[in-house]
Formats: C-alpha cells, sequence, structure tokens
C-alpha cells in the first residue's frame, strides 16, 4: 500500500474528464490513501457528488459559504487537513484563477490558503492549452512551485479533435502522487534539472521523416530518478510510445531544432542530461507537399544539412547548467569517442555505451554503460535502464552536492 495513510484533498474541475476522477479515487483509496473531494460547481454538472462521496467515502464539499461546513472556516481546514492537494481535471479556468491568485470559490480559495504540495491534472482541448493564455498560466503556477502531470496528447472527446489536451490516466496521476508522496532523502530537493530523451523526427515533406530507433526509455527513467531524489525535473521528449514519467513536467518535441529551443526556455537548470538521440542531420529545406515518385526520374535526391549539437551548446551556454550530463551512443571506439566528446562539448561527464545491434540496448529494457569523466572511466555492470538511472541520479545528486555553487 503506497499511500498508506496519506490524505489526499482531490479537487475536481468542470471538464468532461470529470469522469475519470472517479476512477482515480479507487485505485488512490485502493493504495491505502484517503480522498477527501472538493467540486467545482462545474465538475457537478458532468459528475454527481453522490457518486463521488460514494466512492470516497466522504463529505463532498461544493460550496464556500456553506452554513455547516464553515462554521470553523473549514476553507481553511480543507486546505490544511491534507499530505497533499490533487486537482484532477484541472480546467484552463481553475488555472487561471489559480494563477492570477482569485479565491472567489470553495476550489480556487482552498488552492490559495493551502502550504500543502498541489499537483494539477490539466484536461482541455488543444487549442485552449495551446492559447497564450493558458501557456502564461501554466508559466505563472509551475513558477510558483506547483507540479503538473499530463497532459497527454491523443483523441479528444469531442469528435474529429485530436492533440496535446487530454487528462492524464489515472495510474499515471497515482504514480505522480506516489513520487510526491515518497519520504525518501531528497537529496536534489531544490534543484532543477533538464532531461532530453527519445530520438528527433526530421521531416523529409509531410508524411516522410528521419528518425532513429531510440525509445526513450533510458531517458524517461532518468528523468524519473531524478525527481524521485526531488529535483524539479523538465523533461524535452522527441517522439516515443511510452508514458512520460511520474514526476517530471515534460515537453513533447519532434525535430532537433525544437528539442533545443525547448532546452533552452527551460534554461537556467542546475543539472543538464543529454539522452535523446538527436538526429545529427536534417534535410536541408524540407517539402512543403509530399515528394512524388516521378516515371523515369529515379529517387528524389536527398542534401543533407548539420542539425544543432544540443550537448555542446549548452555544454557551452552562457547559462551552462552546474553539471551538464552526455550520453554517447557508440558501435565502435566507446571510450576514445566518449573521452574527446567530453572535452569537445563542455560536459561534466559522459556517459558512454555500445549501441550495436547485438548489444539489444537500442530499444531493449537493459544498458551497460561506462562514466567517462576528467577523473577516469567507470564500467557499470549489465543493469536494468531504471537500475543505470537510478544509479546515475545518485551519481548527479553527489557530485552536485560535492560541487561548490
Ligand atoms: C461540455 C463541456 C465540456 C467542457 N470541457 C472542458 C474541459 O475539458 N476543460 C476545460 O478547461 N474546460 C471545459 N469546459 C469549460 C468549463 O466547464 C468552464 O470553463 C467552467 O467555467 C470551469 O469551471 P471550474 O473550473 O470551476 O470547474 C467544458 C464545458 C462544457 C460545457
Amino acid at each position: 500500500m503506497t499511500l498508506s495513510g496519506k490524505r489526499i484533498l482531490l479537487i475536481i474541475s468542470g471538464g468532461i474528464a470529470a469522469y475519470k476522477a472517479l476512477d482515480l479515487i479507487r485505485r488512490l483509496r485502493e493504495r491505502g490513501a484517503s480522498v477527501r473531494p472538493v467540486m467545482t460547481a462545474g465538475a457537478q454538472e458532468f459528475v454527481t457528488p453522490l457518486a463521488v462521496g460514494a466512492l470516497a467515502a466522504d463529505h463532498v464539499y461544493t460550496d464556500l459559504f456553506s452554513r455547516e461546513d464553515e462554521q470553523d472556516v473549514g476553507h481553511i481546514r480543507l486546505a490544511r487537513d491534507c499530505d497533499m492537494i490533487c486537482v484532477a481535471p484541472a480546467t484552463a479556468d481553475l488555472m487561471a484563477r489559480m494563477a492570477h491568485g482569485l479565491a472567489g470559490d470553495l476550489a480556487s480559495t482552498v488552492l490559495l490558503a493551502t502550504n500543502r504540495p498541489v499537483l494539477l491534472a490539466p484536461a482541455m482541448n488543444p487549442a485552449m492549452w495551446a492559447h497564450p493564455a493558458t501557456r502564461r498560466n501554466v508559466e505563472t503556477l509551475r513558477k510558483d512551485g506547483i507540479r503538473f502531470i499530463g497532459p497527454m496528447a491523443g483523441e479528444m472527446a469531442e469528435s474529429n479533435e485530436a492533440g496535446e489536451g487530454r487528462m492524464a490516466e489515472p495510474l499515471q496521476i497515482v504514480a505522480s502522487i506516489e513520487a510526491l508522496m515518497d519520504d525518501a532523502p531528497k537529496p536534489l530537493a531544490g534543484r532543477t534539472a533538464i532531461v532530453t530523451s527519445g530520438p528527433t523526427h526530421e521531416p523529409i515533406d509531410p508524411v516522410r521523416y528521419i528518425a532513429n530507433r531510440s525509445s526513450g526509455k533510458q531517458g524517461h527513467a532518468i528523468a524519473a530518478n531524478l525527481a524521485r531524489l526531488g529535483a524539479d525535473v523538465t523533461l524535452v521528449s522527441g517522439p516515443v510510445t511510452i508514458p512520460d514519467p511520474a514526476g517530471a513536467n515534460t515537453i513533447h518535441v519532434e525535430s532537433a531544432r525544437e528539442m533545443l529551443e525547448a532546452v533552452t526556455d527551460a534554461l537556467p537548470a542546475d543539472i543538464a542530461v543529454f539522452v535523446a538521440a538527436v538526429a545529427d542531420w536534417r534535410v536541408a529545406t524540407s517539402a512543403d507537399n509530399k515528394i512524388k515518385k516521378k516515371e523515369g526520374e529515379g529517387p528524389a535526391p536527398l542534401v543533407l544539412t548539420e542539425n544543432p549539437d544540443i550537448l555542446k551548446t549548452i555544454g557551452h551556454h552562457a547559462d551552462r547548467p552546474k553539471l551538464v550530463v552526455g550520453f554517447a551512443a557508440e558501435t565502435a571506439d566507446v571510450i576514445a569517442n566518449a573521452r574527446a566528446k567530453l572535452a569537445r562539448k563542455g560536459a561534466d561527464f559522459i556517459v558512454a555505451n555500445d549501441v550495436s545491434p547485438q548489444t539489444g540496448i537500442m530499444g531493449g529494457d537493459r544498458n551497460r554503460v561506462r562514466i567517462v569523466s576528467n577523473d577516469g572511466v567507470e564500467d557499470w555492470p549489465d543493469l536494468s535502464k531504471d537500475e543505470v538511472a537510478a544509479r546515475l541520479a545518485a551519481r548527479i545528486a553527489e557530485s552536485l552536492n560535492r560541487k561548490p555553487l
């Protein structure tokens, strides 16, 4: 029972995804947590307080000016008598209220009055999520220390709508809550980290792209493990099929140039770990329309141009993080290449691995790495990618806490 004895205040606001909050309540209680629900007026249009209260086995709080609940200033009690607050779904409107410090209803008043960790699971139409006003509000809330899980990309409840805006699935939210409630030591508390993960896709035309076999498993595991040690992690992920890791704020990108932009936007940071298999080259001019096969003309030539080198750019950046870690995926001369990379790219250490097909590392669940730094080469045994990530996160915490600030 990973959440045994934990008291979770669950705020449900008014989006279609409110139905998933019912399942979330069950999953949290299954893990030993108690769930105290607060519902906005909007939420009650989507699911009933009766269903929420029955699943939570608790009173459902809905009204700021309730004569019964407010006899002893109940909203302040609600805000404090819990170990954390989860808002699922979090509407665009509620996030806007939070970002502006509004307190016109019970949910926003509790969120303004609390001194507990707050996790938001946003859910909205992709256009609402992408709107500059929502982007500003999310940025403000992040700076205020609010944590986020999702939203995810995918199909919307509205027909013919897809994109980023789906609420994270209940089990993903549970994993984030578990990460937030983990009582283990947090040697990276107060530190910020940027991690890149996955491949990049470099467009040839609107339907074709150049890619590589990176699955994102190693980078995502590193992001999750840095978060587990208390770091505030921004994960910049290329296109992958695995879920966003618990506890990290994930930004989805496609190309190397988008990845560099997202990484630069996330600066300043204390730690940067560049795990993504970034394409070295892209097509110089990608076509606006699908390139057609023309009878007798042979294949269309692909003229390549160099992509930005993200590790090198950040390794020599004016805002260089205190600790910069690069990955070197090689198929030959692994150590020599890693050593050369260390100096050239301005990294503190390089995690080198042999990704020749016979190793099964690219896309697989295990990894065998060597840590190359100015102090020498450390040979790690064959480990699961999660074990490599846990060791690396511990190693990063140790190096950073040793380094003068
Ligand atoms: C059918 C329907 C679905 C909606 N879905 C969402 C949604 O998924 N996300 C969102 O931010 N707002 C959604 N809204 C708009 C919110 O309900 C509206 O902004 C409301 O004021 C939110 O109030 P609350 O944040 O207090 O719950 C939806 C509205 C309707 C009528």
